[in-house]
């Protein structure tokens, strides 16, 4: 579904990624896990198009996206959310679910002559019946400036799902959800991926590996070989810390 090809990242000439390569199937939890510093973010900041790469290629479904800007990547399908989840702090969070609704490929002449009164109410619909899947239907009419750091967290995946969203990455998801909503939301992404995909980073191994259908190690911008040493002292590190 998603192939990324030998991405290389300069920041002021410090390698940040070193060809490295991932792909990810459809309907499947992809992970990358590794230490601090070591690439995760850069990796899908280029791929959702936060930042250019200067080497590589990044193929969806068959088409180049490499370097295309953040909206365009939006379009085919590809929703990313932020290790520091970005809301708008003055909406509700049933608002802040409302806005996040695009209609990747519709164009301007698609909304002409809508039933945009129908539309809304279904799009309602289903903001609440997320809501309730999150188990923040109570939160509906709060504003996001008062929510906790793991309700952030959640507003920012109900925010991927009202998308639609083909391909969900998602930058450290867990961080600071507590373990039991946080296996109660992971159980609820595995119902999820027969009718989306996950990319997902994470430092939570604990509480993510058994979810996991395809796992990437990254040490120092690149990526780890499977079962090699320097694989399984990642995995160790994460398990035990
Ligand atoms: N915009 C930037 N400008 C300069 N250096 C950057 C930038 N973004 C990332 N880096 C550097 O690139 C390296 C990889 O950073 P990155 O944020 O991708 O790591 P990470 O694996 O996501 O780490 P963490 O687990 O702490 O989130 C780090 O050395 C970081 O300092
Ligand atoms: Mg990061």
């Amino acid at each position: 579904m998603l192939v990324a090809e030998n991405i290389t990242k300069f920041f002021n000439g410090f390698k940040a990624l070193d060809r490295v390569c991932t792909e990810v199937e459809p309907n499947k939890l992809t992970l990358i896990a590794g230490p601090n510093g070591s690439g995760k973010t850069t990796l899908i900041n280029i791929i959702s198009g936060f930042y250019r790469t200067d080497e590589g290629h990044v193929f969806f479904e068959g088409e180049e996206i490499t370097n295309k800007p953040p909206h365009e990547i939006y379009r085919y399908g590809i929703v990313r959310t932020f290790q520091i989840p970005q809301p708008l702090k003055k909406l509700s969070v049933l608002e802040n679910l409302l806005i996040a609704v695009d209609n990747p490929g519709e164009g301007i002449r698609g909304c002409i002559g809508r039933a945009w009164e129908k539309r809304e109410g279904e799009i309602i619909d289903k903001a609440f019946k997320l809501l309730e899947f999150l188990e923040m239907a109570d939160l509906w009419d709060t504003e996001a400036w008062k929510l906790s750091g793991g309700q952030l967290k959640l507003l920012e995946v109900g925010r991927a799902l009202m998308a639609d969203a083909k391909l969900i990455i998602m930058d450290e998801p867990m961080m600071g959800v507590n373990p039991t909503l946080a296996s109660s939301i992971l159980d609820k992404f595995m119902e999820l991926k027969k009718h989306t995909t996950f990319l997902i980073i994470e430092h939570r191994f604990e509480l993510i590996s058994k979810y996991v259908d395809k796992l990437y190690v990254m040490v120092k911008g690149r990526t780890a070989e499977e079962g090699s040493e320097e694989f399984r002292e990642v995995i160790n590190m994460l398990c035990f810390k």
